[in-house]
């Protein structure tokens, strides 16, 4: 069973907005895409740059730090595919955003 844990308000990210949370320890980047909301690890695999601090455009995060990017939906990097990065399970129980990184 996954270990979902209590990160955000649903009021707390407009769509397109992200920011880093921490779940039992871990920095999680959290992203809302049009009221959906998504999670990926906050490390960028480049130099450990932050991505929940990055640029969302659309379903990509820009790392802020030399700009590689990532779909936050699947973690996937449009421009190399061999770069991924870890997705989170989501869900949403009444105004609470939940987060399970196992
Ligand atoms: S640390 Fe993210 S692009 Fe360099």
């Amino acid at each position: 069973m996954p270990n979902f844990v209590k990160v955000a308000s649903t009021s707390d990210l407009k769509p397109g907005e992200n920011k880093v949370v921490n779940v039992n320890g871990n920095e999680v980047a959290l992203f809302n895409i049009d009221g959906e909301f998504f999670a990926i690890t906050n490390t960028c695999p480049h130099r450990g740059g932050p991505l929940g601090e990055g640029f969302l455009e659309g379903e990509v995060v820009t790392c802020p730090w030399h700009g590689w990017r990532f779909n936050v939906k699947t973690g996937v990097s449009p421009v190399m595919p061999t770069a991924k990065v870890p997705t989170y399970k989501v869900k949403v129980e009444a105004n609470d955003v939940m987060v399970s990184v196992e």
